[in-house]
This record gives C-alpha cells, structure tokens and sequence, in this order.
C-alpha cells in the first residue's frame, strides 16, 4: 500500500509493519484482540498563557507557537504576556485546493469524521506502529464519520486519513487529562515504521525572540496558563572568529598600521581582526610638518581614510612628543615654541576633524631620576623620584608645553578624546607622579583619558630584579587602570605587543637572542600564557576600559625587531606567516 505525508505528496515506500504482516492483515488482527479500557479523556481546547522575560525584564515581540500544532501562535507584549487558545477544538485535514470542510473534531472519547470525509479510511496507529484503530465507513454504520478513542493509554499516536492513493498525517495526543489532535503535517510516516517510537513529550512551546536563542519549552498539558519562559541572549560571539567582533561587547580592538601595511597583505587581516586604527608614525609632528608651514596630509590621510571606510575608530598619535620632531620646533623662545604648538595642534586636529576620535595630545612626558638628577631608563635600582622628562620641550616651556597642547587641542576639537599617554603603567610612582598634573588638567576640562602603552614583555624580570618588569604583572596593570578609571579618566591600552625577551638583560646579547624564523612551541605557549592573563584582566574591566590597540598586525612587521640591535622580536598576534599564532587562539578563547 503506498501512502502519502504532508500536503505534498511524496510517495514512500510500500508500507511493511516490522513484524513482516501487511497493514490490512495487521489491523483485523488488533480488532480482533482489542480489549476495551475505559479512557476518561474529553476533547481537549487549546488555553495556554505566561511571560516571557530575559530573565529581568520583559521580551516583548517574542513569538510563542506550538511546535506541534503551529497554528496557534502569539506575540508578547511589552509585559512579555502571551496567550495561546483555540475555539474550534479540531484539526484540519484538507487537502489542496478542496473547498470542501475537512475539519475533524473530539468529542469525549471519539474522533467525530467530517460527513465530508465519511467515505475515508482512517487509521490510528500506537508509537509502536501497530494499527489499532480504524474507520472504515463500509463497517461502521456507513455515514457515521465516528471512530472510537475510549481506552487509549498516554501518548502519542498517528492517525491517517486515507483517500484512494492519497492519504494525510496528523498526530492524536493522549494524555491522563486530555486528548487532541495535532495539526502538522511534518509528521513523518516512518514514525509509524519505527517500533519503540519514543513517547515525546505531549507537546512543546517555541520561542523566537529577536537578540535571543530560540527556545523550546515542554508542556505536559493544552490548558496551562502562569507560565514563565526565560529567554537566554544569543551568544553572537560564541563562534565568532573575528577578533573585533568578539569583543564587539566589551571595547573596541586596534592595530598600529604604516604607509604599507594599511593595504598590502596585512591589510585582509587589519580589516578583518581589527576595528580600530592608528598611524604607527605617519601622524607623528615629523611626517605631517617637517618644515614649518609645510604640512603634509596625504599619507596620513590615505590611512586615516581607509580606517574611516572600513568602519574603524582612528585613534590620533601623536601631537606633542619629544621624540620624532623635528629641530625647527624647538628654536626661538618659549612664546615662539608654545605657539608652534597652538599652530600644529590646531592645523592638524582641523585636518582630521570627524575622522579621529581620540587623540595622544602628548606622548611620554615623565621618567624617573636617581639621586644625581639622571633618567634612570628601565633600572629602578637607583631611583629617587618621578618627574618631566628633562625633554627639549621642557627645557625650553617646562610644563606649559603640556598644558598648551591640551588647550589647544580642546579649542581645535572639542568632540574628540584627549588623552595623555605613556608607558610602564604599572609603577605606583610614575602614576601619582602622571596624576599631579592629569588633575589640573582635569579641572581645567582639557583631559578626557590616559593611553597605557603596554609595550610588555613574556614574563616579568628574571634577573636584574630592580628592572622596571618586575611590576609588570596583572595586578599592578589592573590597579592602574582601576586608580586611573576612578578619577573619571577613560582608559586606552594604546601600543599592546609582548616582546619574547624579558627586559632585565642588554639586547645587544646576541648570545639570548631567539634567532628561529617560527617561534617554537615553548615560547608559542608562554605567549599565549602571557597574552590571556592580560585579556582576562582586561575583560574583567571592560567597564573601565575604551580601547584596546595593538602596536602592529604581524610579527614581520614590529618596531620591537627594528631596535638599532636588530634582535628579531615577535610580539603580535599573528607570526611572519601572517597566521594567527596560539596567543590568537588565547586571546579569542572565552
Ligand atoms: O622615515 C625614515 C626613513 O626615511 C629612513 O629611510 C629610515 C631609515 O632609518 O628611517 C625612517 O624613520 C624611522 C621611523 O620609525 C619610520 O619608520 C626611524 O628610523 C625609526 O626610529 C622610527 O621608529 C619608530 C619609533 O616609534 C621612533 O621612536 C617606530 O617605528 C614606532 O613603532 C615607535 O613607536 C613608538 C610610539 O610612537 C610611542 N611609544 C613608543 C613606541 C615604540 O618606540
């Protein structure tokens, strides 16, 4: 016997009961030994109502069907309440283009048969798919359109209706309560062929809420109302391979791009990791005014531009700088200096306008001293105190350099992010030091935030333990960020790489020098060690922190190998290959 599911007809193969018997033989023998129980289920109505909520507040706009009979469906509301019923207390079995009403309803224990539908085979089949019961019209009281229900255990049941060649399915739900019929079509027939066919649950709600995973809920009855769904945020990120988009909920990530990288083959993997962008040097007082009055913009536009179009923040490095400025600046008295500052600052901050939101205005203005008024570099063994660098700038402006530029740059934008930014962000006495003037600076609204450069390295000094690493731990870089955050201070991490070499020993030491093209695993995994703590950390304050940018995009590209010793170095996240290293993998892996 061939027969058809669904609305469409697809023809299956001939149906064989696995017991071997065919479905006629099948089904006088299950007459004949059918015994009688007494059911006790009504026909049933459809009356279902609740809340939907995100687990605080309501979801409005969710969808609430029944995935066994999607007929009836419902919208929340903007308390989240929904209502599902049904009047008609039957199911559809029309077929296509059939004007004629195909409506078969429960009535106490029996299934009432349209007269339309009288001259129809119906067969009702246990999830065993055995046939148990049957309308035939030519035995039961032709016309009578009833087929008997009484002593139907729990479950679920298929019940066919059969024209000819043609036939429907649809699902009969038993439970202790209730009885009804299910209006799906996607019932398969081979349901029938499956012996042990695993009792499902009476039926389900689906939820879709746009923002949310779609959610099933089981229902043991049609006549349930209370019901309170939560619905759990879609985890857009759960299999995200983008990097910015990962952290598209906690703060944008940046990348340091050259003349070259911004569109040679770095720039698939800047456009695709990356959201945000600054000029490694090409915005830097020496590329955008080497003479004076000579301002050249093309480059740095040329970048700025392509950040802008693929849709990335373009963080602006740097105005004020004591290095990569050209001698020029410097000439005359402090009124001449101070000026030339007024007059870059605001030539460049109009050029940029609109395109770069926040701006390095100066750039590593404190270093410590030891006893004999010295810049103590990176040895903290002999020093005495924190102070301006004793920089050309300083010499010739002292601190009004700082607070000139600042002013300048807030009358020349006042929509951008002004910040001042330096390096070894993790020494209690550099911060309080950097904190003195940042807090005039405050009261005078010329400051939005502070640029923690986080050149760091794959592990804190090992040797020379009055090397400034020794503080480079979370800890310390988590505390200045939080102490910098309280003053109401937006947070940048500004030029992120971790150099493979602890600091506390010369660069110059050839014999150290990890020469492999390829990092090798053990360095792969202290990286990628290294890489995760901070990302931890820097998740952990996402609410304090704005932006995270890297100092480069690939390994083959970083300042840290350009050092005059010329020690190969690789601290990004993607190796000479441009392929993402393990440190890629622990910085996405949450
Ligand atoms: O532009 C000249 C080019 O004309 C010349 O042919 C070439 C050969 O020497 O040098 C080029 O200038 C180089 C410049 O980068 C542009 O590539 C300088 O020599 C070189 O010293 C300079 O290095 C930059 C360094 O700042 C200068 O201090 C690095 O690329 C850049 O990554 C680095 O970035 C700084 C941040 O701005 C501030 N924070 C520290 C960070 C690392 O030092």
């Amino acid at each position: 016997m061939q027969y058809f599911t669904g609305e469409t007809l697809h023809p299956v193969h001939s149906f064989k009961l696995r017991c071997g018997m065919n479905l006629i033989t099948s089904c006088c023998v299950a007459m004949l030994v059918h015994t009688v129980v007494h059911a006790s289920a009504p026909a049933l109505q459809i009356a279902l109502s609740g809340t939907v909520t995100d687990g605080n507040d309501p979801v409005e706009n969710a969808i609430i069907s029944l995935v066994n009979n999607p007929l009836f469906i419902d919208t929340t509301d903007a308390d989240g309440a929904f209502s599902i019923s049904n009047s008609t207390g039957g199911i559809d079995v029309t077929r296509r283009n059939s004007r004629r009403d195909c409506t078969v309803r429960l009535s106490g224990n029996r299934m009432k048969i349209p007269i339309a539908m009288t001259n129809e085979k119906v067969s009702l089949y246990n999830a065993g798919g055995r046939c148990i019961r049957r309308y035939a019209p030519e035995k039961d009281r032709p016309g009578s359109g009833i087929m008997d229900l009484s002593g139907l255990s729990s479950g679920v049941y298929l019940v066919t209706f059969s024209a000819g060649r043609l036939s429907l399915v649809r699902k009969l739900m038993v439970t202790a309560t209730e009885m009804y019929l299910t209006g799906t079509d996607a019932v398969p027939s081979t349901g029938i062929r499956q012996r042990g066919w695993s009792q499902a649950a009476v039926d389900q709600l689906k939820i879709t809420g746009a923002g949310f995973n779609d959610t099933l809920v089981d229902i043991s009855s049609y006549r349930m109302d209370d019901l309170l769904i939560v619905l759990t945020p879609i985890d857009s990120t759960a299999t995200e391979t983008s990097l910015g988009r990962k952290y598209a909920n906690y703060f944008p990530v940046g990348a340091a791009i050259d003349g070259d990288s911004y569109r040679d083959a770095h720039a698939a993997i800047w456009k695709e990791h990356f959201n945000a962008a600054v000029c490694e040097n090409e915005m830097k007082w020496e590329s955008l005014q080497p003479t004076e009055g000579n301002f050249q913009f093309d480059q740095a536009n040329a970048m700025v531009n392509a950040a802008v179009t693929n849709g990335m923040l373009v963080r602006g490095h740097v105005l004020v700088w004591y290095n990569q400025t050209p001698d020029w600046v410097y000439q005359g008295s402090k009124e001449q200096v101070l000026q030339r500052i007024r007059t870059h600052v605001t030539r460049v901050m109009q050029e940029f306008k609109g395109r770069v939101y926040a701006w390095d205005v100066v750039n590593e203005a404190v270093i410590g001293y030891d006893a004999a008024g010295q810049d103590v570099g990176e040895d903290l063994g002999p020093l005495v105190r924190w102070g301006y660098r004793n920089s050309r700038w300083q010499q010739v402006a002292g601190e009004d350099h700082i607070f000139e530029a600042f002013r300048a740059a807030r009358a020349a934008d006042p929509d951008a992010k002004l910040f001042y930014n330096d390096y070894w962000n993790y020494l209690d006495g550099k911060r309080e030091f950097i904190i003195s003037f940042v807090k005039r600076l405050q009261e005078q609204n010329l400051i939005d935030g502070v640029g923690l450069q986080c050149h760091l390295n794959i592990s804190t000094a090992q040797e020379k333990m009055t090397n400034q690493t020794v503080y480079q731990t979370v800890e310390n870089l988590e505390k200045e960020i939080q102490e910098y955050a309280a003053l109401g201070l937006d947070v940048h991490i500004t030029e992120l790489d971790i150099s493979i070499y602890t600091r506390d020993y010369a660069s110059s030491d050839q014999s150290r020098w990890y020469t492999g093209y390829d990092l090798n695993e053990e360095y792969q995994d202290k990286m990628a060690a290294r890489y995760r703590e901070f990302f931890e950390m820097f998740r952990r304050n996402a609410d304090k922190l704005q932006n995270v940018t890297f100092w480069g995009i690939a390994d083959d590209n970083t300042w840290l190998s350009e050092l005059s010793s010329g020690r190969p170095d690789h601290p990004l996240l993607f190796d000479k290959h441009l392929q993402p290293k393990k440190a890629f993998d622990a910085v996405m892996d949450f």
